[in-house]
């Protein structure tokens, strides 16, 4: 049997290293457009860092065993847990608020499928310390801003924002007991809400979960508002500080700068992971055949379970996986540009030693040089370096140059100069 990687992890070929590089360039662009310094922690954690953290739905896609001192370990799934105890071991040393930024490898044991893998590469960023919901926005918008990096508009991309303590506070008014609050909202989790079968399933999950089957119709109600103004009604009276019009403030905040053809209210996003506990949002492709680009929220109890420290937090995580078939689909792939800016051409197997020569003189310049490795005829070196996609050709050695010069000719337009070989890397270089 031939040798092949493991289901659901990838080999990077170098063009899809190429995109992957050039989507790990737009997160950094971004982050640093926003201030954000970058930090890392283990990929292996101690297992106990994700138990009742993340929540039932990671905790069943942990790869985890025991390692040969006897720990419980896990490949990290997430990095929120590893920042959150990095955060809170530093918290009061540190200038409020942080950004931070890291770009993980993540490891799930997930069903494979297009966009969703057993490993995938995360851009997490996260604003510590601030509880405004400017700081909300500014989360949002930076994720919005790699998509518009990326080159994807409000046509191919939106953000679907809601609000857990909005959500709560409306299945409360619809008589959803108080301590079935969370299990409601693991039930919209897992609800296609819009779909035709909606009420059976919405019935069906919240008896499961020891809510009523009969208060399935207003929880459908809740978790169906997709405008602005059924929002408000629904919420009456907005609270000064409250989850309303904290939510709201952040929806101002993101048409001020612009962003307003992103955003898509969205009471149906509730999030998965157990920690947040403001504003949710997760970022979709418009035709929805893809999972979500991003997540993210609001989580300002985390750092306070990890390490004791009181410390609120919003941030997002963004995979390459789902990115990466977007840009795909969405014929957003970059054309790799030549890798090779001079391709060395010998003579005759005579000018060798000089090839070599000068080809360590350019690269000392910076210039990246290939040459032959067995000198066949001219012909075939001209065709080797037109398969390796090479800018300009060198010819060392020809017949009417002197040794001080050397012959080149740019691949693309033909055009031949005499050059001589001091000003060589200045010349390819230009
Ligand atoms: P998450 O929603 O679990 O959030 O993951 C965020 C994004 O990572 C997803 O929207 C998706 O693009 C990508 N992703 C997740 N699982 C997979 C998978 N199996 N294969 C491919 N891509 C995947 C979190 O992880 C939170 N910790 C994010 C966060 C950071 N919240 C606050 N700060």
């Amino acid at each position: 049997m031939p040798a092949t990687a493991l289901p659901g992890f990838r080999e990077f070929y170098p063009d899809d290293a190429a995109l992957r590089n050039h989507i790990f360039s737009a997160w950094r662009t971004v982050a640093a457009r926003y201030g954000f310094e970058e930090y890392d922690g283990p990929p292996l954690e101690p297992l106990e860092l994700y138990t009742d953290k993340s929540g039932a739905e990671i905790m069943g896609q942990l790869y985890y065993f025991e390692d040969k001192g006897g720990r419980s370990v896990a490949l990290r799934p997430e990095m929120t847990p590893t920042l959150a105890r990095m955060v809170g071991a530093r918290a009061s040393s540190m200038m409020k608020p942080i950004r931070w930024f890291s770009m993980p490898q993540l490891f799930r044991y997930e069903r494979p499928q297009r966009g969703r893998l057993r490993e995938h590469f995360q851009l997490n960023m996260d604003l510590i310390g601030e509880t405004s919901p400017l700081a909300d926005a500014e989360i949002i918008a930076a994720a919005l801003d790699v998509q518009r990096v990326l080159g994807l508009t409000e046509q191919q991309v939106c953000v679907r924002l809601s609000h857990r303590g909005v959500i709560q506070q409306l299945l409360l008014n619809k008589g959803v007991p108080a301590d079935r609050l969370s299990a409601t909202l693991t039930a919209i989790d897992r609800l296609e809400v819009d779909a035709p079968e909606a009420l059976e399933w919405a019935r069906k999950q919240l008896v499961q979960l020891g809510v009523g089957g009969e208060l399935a119709e207003g929880v459908l109600e809740v978790a169906r508002i997709r405008d602005w103004t059924t929002l408000e009604r629904a919420a009456g009276a907005v609270t000064a500080g409250g989850p309303v019009e904290n939510l709201l403030a952040c929806r101002d905040a993101l048409f001020q700068m612009g962003l307003e053809a992103f955003v898509q209210l969205d009471t149906s996003i509730v999030r998965g992971l157990a920690y947040y506990t403001g504003v949710v949002f997760e970022l979709f492709d418009r035709q929805h055949t893809l999972r979500a680009i991003c997540g993210g929220g609001r989580y300002d109890d985390l750092v306070k379970q990890v390490s004791g420290t009181d410390v609120p937090c919003v941030g997002f995580g963004m995979g390459d996986a789902v990115l990466t078939e977007l840009l795909k689909e969405s014929k957003l792939v970059p054309v790799v540009p030549s890798r090779v800016q001079a391709f060395l051409v010998a003579h005759s197997a005579a000018n060798q030693v000089e090839v070599l020569r000068l080809a360590h003189m350019l690269r000392d310049e910076g210039v990246s040089v290939e040459y032959a490795m067995k000198i066949p005829n001219l012909r075939r070196q001209f065709e080797q370096a037109g398969k390796r996609q090479a800018r300009y050709v060198v010819i060392v050695g020809s017949p009417e140059g002197a040794d001080a010069v050397v012959k080149i000719r740019d691949l693309a337009s033909g055009h031949e100069e005499v050059v001589a070989q001091g000003a060589l890397a200045a010349r390819v270089r230009s």
